[in-house]
């Protein structure tokens, strides 16, 4: 498994340049909003996160919830509470969990609050930036608050001219270009959850190897929802511990007919479709990876 994928697309030139471009946009919020994958909240975090929003407030969002082990979420959730960082499980797709972002931050920042209000600034928006690595929704969350808000708001002196804000409900404000910072490259657990969920493009990596992994990582954790999918049980004698995860890929392609010419089993094809099943939550809603 080519860990090191995302390497080609990142060189030191231009992670300086994400950094770069982040701590330009930092002045200019009070908090920044980490957008995490739910199924993977460690695989899919910056390594370098906290030297690049460095002393800035920070939310975490855990996105695509939808997809992810409610449970599980929930453990995440405690660990980053007990990291003292608040996390919120959203659904950018569906709009789901944004409304809690305003009173978490508020809450995040009461004593600014109270600073701004003895000023008599007391109705200041809070303004917001969102960071985090390709895929992981930075786009989608930003269309769906623009959507909901399409009168944007104007450009303020003293703010980098061509900076949109979006209003993200009541006293608060998003600024419409997203941090996109670069992924785990030397962690090969990481590189593999990421090319599971999608974040690495398929079309660069070995799509069966990649499914035969994913199925058998599944089979060990027991999340067997695949199973029921493809009715597996129907076979005779069927027991997943008994296979290892190309074995289950093979009776996954026969289960659904998926032959190419000479009667052989079409295991590329069956591993698009188990890739974009997973992906799509149609093997159960499953995390890849619980806190230590
Ligand atoms: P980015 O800007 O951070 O690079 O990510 P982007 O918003 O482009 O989202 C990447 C993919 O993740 C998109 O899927 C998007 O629909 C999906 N996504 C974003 N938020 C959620 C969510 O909360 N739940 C789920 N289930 N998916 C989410 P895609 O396959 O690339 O596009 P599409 O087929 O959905 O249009």
């Amino acid at each position: 498994m080519p860990e090191n994928l995302y390497q080609i697309q990142w060189f030191p030139g231009h992670m300086a340049k994400t950094r770069r471009l982040i701590k330009e946009s930092l002045p200019l919020v009070d908090a920044v909003m980490q957008l995490l994958d739910a199924r993977i909240p460690r695989s899919s975090q910056n390594p370098e996160i906290q030297s690049i929003i460095e002393n800035k407030p920070n939310i975490v969002l855990l996105n695509k919830s939808d997809v992810a082990d409610p449970q599980s979420t929930r453990a995440w959730i405690e660990h980053f509470a007990k990291c003292g960082i608040k996390a919120i499980p959203v659904d950018c797709k569906k709009g789901v969990g944004i409304d809690k972002i305003i009173p978490a931050a508020r809450e995040l920042l009461s004593d600014k609050i109270k600073l701004w209000q003895q000023k008599g600034m007391g109705n200041r928006p809070i303004r917001l930036m969102v960071v985090g690595i390709p895929n992981v929704g930075k786009s989608t969350f930003i269309n769906r608050i623009a959507r909901a808000n399409k009168a944007k708001t104007a450009d303020r002196p003293g703010v980098t001219r061509g900076n949109q804000w979006f209003s993200l409900g009541k006293g608060g404000e998003v600024l419409d270009t997203p941090g996109v910072l670069w992924p785990k490259f030397d962690d090969e657990q990481a590189g593999k959850n990421l090319a599971y969920t999608g974040a690495i493009k398929d079309a660069i990596i070995d799509i069966e190897g990649l499914a035969a992994q994913l199925l058998g990582e599944l089979k060990d954790g027991g999340k067997t929802g695949f199973v029921e999918r493809y009715k597996l049980n129907a076979l005779k004698n069927f027991n997943p511990d008994d296979k290892q995860g190309y074995d289950l890929l093979e009776l996954i392609a026969r289960k659904r007919g998926m032959l190419i010419s000479g009667g052989e089993l079409d295991t590329e094809r069956a591993a698009v479709m188990v890739l974009d099943e997973f992906r799509a939550g149609l093997l159960g809603r499953i995390t890849l990876e619980m806190p230590d």
